[in-house]
């Protein structure tokens, strides 16, 4: 068990905190928008309880961990989650991310993520994150070229072959 208190993250832009119950219906819309999904290899599209579960986890990660997911947040609202997936009996974290359409081209997702690596560098001491990508998914590894992300080999996940990149928070973003 860890002491270490929720987080809430703020940009210029946008603000993330931890996931709640809130964010059900988001969640379920963002779960089941096959143009968001579509190289997150995660199954089949959930259902509403579904949805409620992943967030039961994601709370029972949190408690475990100190660290999990979060909902992001622009002036609209719920615009998509990010952060870290790391269950018990996992070996390590992942950083994972997901905007929801309306949300895409705007810089949220290179604007957002060094807020993640660097909170979890000073309050959990972790330098290093590593993020899976389907290599198909060229918004996503440009998005870990901006970070400075390197690519350092695959990892299959859910059948699928996937870019294995580790993210660092003290690394000059490449732009
Ligand atoms: C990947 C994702 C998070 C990107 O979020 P975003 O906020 O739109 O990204 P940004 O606006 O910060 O863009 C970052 C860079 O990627 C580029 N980019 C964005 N979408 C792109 C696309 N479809 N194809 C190619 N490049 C793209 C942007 O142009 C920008 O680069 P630039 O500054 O050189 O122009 C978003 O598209 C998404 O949620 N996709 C579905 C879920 C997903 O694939 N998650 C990642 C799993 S590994």
């Amino acid at each position: 068990m860890h002491t270490i208190p929720d987080p809430i993250l703020r940009s210029s832009r946008l603000k993330l905190r931890r996931l709640c119950p809130l964010d059900y219906a988001p969640l379920y819309a963002l779960a089941n928008d096959t143009a968001v999904t579509q190289y997150l290899h995660e199954g089949a599209p959930p259902s509403l309880d579904d949805v409620q579960g992943r967030v039961a986890r994601a709370a029972a990660q949190w408690e475990h961990r100190g660290y999990g997911m979060m909902a992001v947040e622009d002036d609209s609202g719920f615009v998509g989650r990010m952060g870290i997936f790391h269950p018990a009996g996992t070996p390590e974290p992942l950083l994972v991310y997901a905007l929801c359409q309306s949300a895409w081209g705007k810089g949220y997702a290179t604007e957002a993520l060094p807020l993640i690596l660097e909170w979890m560098h000073a309050a959990h001491g972790i330098e290093q994150l590593s993020g899976h990508i389907d290599p198909r998914n060229t918004a996503s590894a440009r998005i870990a070229l901006k970070l400075g992300a390197t690519r350092q080999g695959t990892v299959e996940r859910a059948g699928a072959m996937l870019d294995l990149w580790l993210f660092r928070p003290t690394v000059q973003p490449f732009l």
